[in-house]
C-alpha cells in the first residue's frame, strides 16, 4: 500500500477513535437512589454498546479496504459484536485499543465489552467476567517457510528470537515452554509479521487460524509443527464484573448463534474475506 493513501487511513482511524473516547460508558453505574444498576440499562439508555478489539487479528478482527476503497473493520467478532448490539436493541461502537489494554479497559469503563480473540483466563476472571467460549483454537507457530521442520517442539526455539503479541496468553505460553526464552514483546501483530519477514524475530507464538491466515497472504511464511493446545478452551466475551444481566445476554446470543449454524457461517465469511481482501497493516510498517 502506498504511503499517503496509509497515512490517510490512520488518520481517520485516529480521527475514529478520538470521537470515539468521548462517548461515555460505564463498568456498571448508579441510579439516582445509589442502587447499582446492570451496565446492560446503561447500555440500553446510552442506546449503544461500546465493543473493544485489536483488529490486528485475521480472520477473528482486521481492518481491510472494501470495494469503495474505504478502510474498514472486518471479522467474525466484529459479526458477533454486531449480533450482540442488535440484541440489546442499539448501536455498536468500535473502540480499538493495544491488545494489553483491553482487560483493564472494562473495570475502567472505557469500553463494556471486549471481543478480540481473548482467551478467559484465570488470571484475568480475576478483573473481569467472561462469556461461554464462542470459538475453540489451538495456539501454534508462524515461522519462515524455510524454516518449517527446524522448530518440531517449542524447547527447539530455545536460542531464537521469538515474537508474541504484548499482554497475550502466547506471552505466558512462550516463557513456559520454550528454556531460556529470547522474547520480543510487540504491542501490534502486524509489525510482528513484519519482523519475521525482515528476518528480526524467527518464530511467533500466536493462535493457530491466525497463523494459517497470515500464510495465505504471505506464502513465504508457513505454520511451524509445535502446537499447544489452549487450556481455556478457547476465545470468549470479556465483561465487567458484577453485570450478571449483561452477560446472560452475551451467552444468550452466542448459544442462538452456535444452534442456528450461524457462527459457523460468520467464521467461514471471515476466514474467505481475510484471504481475499486487501488487508491494512500487513505489507508496510506502521
Ligand atoms: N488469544 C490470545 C489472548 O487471549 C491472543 C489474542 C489476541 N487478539 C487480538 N485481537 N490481537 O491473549
Amino acid at each position: 500500500m502506498k504511503n499517503g493513501l496509509l497515512k490517510k487511513i490512520m488518520a481517520g482511524t485516529l480521527l475514529g477513535i478520538m470521537t470515539m473516547g468521548f462517548v461515555g460508558c460505564g463498568s456498571s453505574g448508579n441510579d439516582s437512589k445509589g442502587e447499582s444498576v446492570d451496565l446492560l440499562t446503561t447500555i440500553q439508555e446510552k442506546g449503544k454498546v461500546v465493543v473493544g478489539m485489536s483488529a490486528d487479528y485475521a480472520p477473528y478482527e482486521f481492518h481491510y479496504i472494501d470495494e469503495n476503497g474505504k478502510d474498514v473493520i472486518g471479522g467474525f467478532d466484529v459479526d458477533i459484536a454486531n449480533e450482540i448490539a442488535s440484541a440489546l436493541g442499539v448501536e455498536l461502537v468500535i473502540q480499538e485499543m493495544d491488545f494489553d489494554a483491553l482487560v483493564s479497559a472494562l473495570p475502567a469503563g472505557k469500553v463494556d465489552l471486549v471481543i478480540s480473540g481473548m482467551n478467559p483466563t484465570e488470571k484475568r476472571a480475576k478483573v473481569v467476567d467472561f462469556s461461554d467460549v464462542y470459538y475453540n483454537s489451538q495456539h501454534g507457530i508462524l515461522v519462515r517457510a524455510e524454516d518449517k521442520d527446524k522448530f518440531k517442539t517449542f524447547a527447539d526455539l530455545e536460542g531464537v528470537k521469538v515474537g508474541v503479541q504484548l499482554g497475550s496468553t502466547q506471552e505466558e505460553i512462550a516463557k513456559t515452554e520454550i528454556p531460556n526464552v529470547d522474547l520480543q514483546q510487540l504491542a501490534n501483530v502486524n509489525n510482528l509479521i513484519l519482523e519475521l519477514k525482515a528476518g528480526k524475530v524467527d518464530a511467533i507464538v500466536m493462535e493457530k487460524p491466525v497463523a494459517e491466515m497470515a500464510v495465505k497472504s504471505n506464502p513465504e511464511l508457513a505454520v511451524g509443527i509445535p502446537s499447544y493446545e489452549e487450556k481455556t478452551g478457547g476465545n470468549a466475551v470479556g465483561i465487567a464484573k458484577n453485570n450478571p444481566e449483561l452477560l446472560a445476554k452475551v451467552n444468550e446470543v452466542i448459544n442462538e448463534l452456535n444452534e442456528t449454524g450461524k457462527m459457523d457461517e460468520y467464521i467461514l465469511k471471515a476466514n474467505e474475506l481475510a484471504a481475499t481482501a486487501d488487508i491494512v497493516g500487513e505489507d508496510e510498517e506502521e
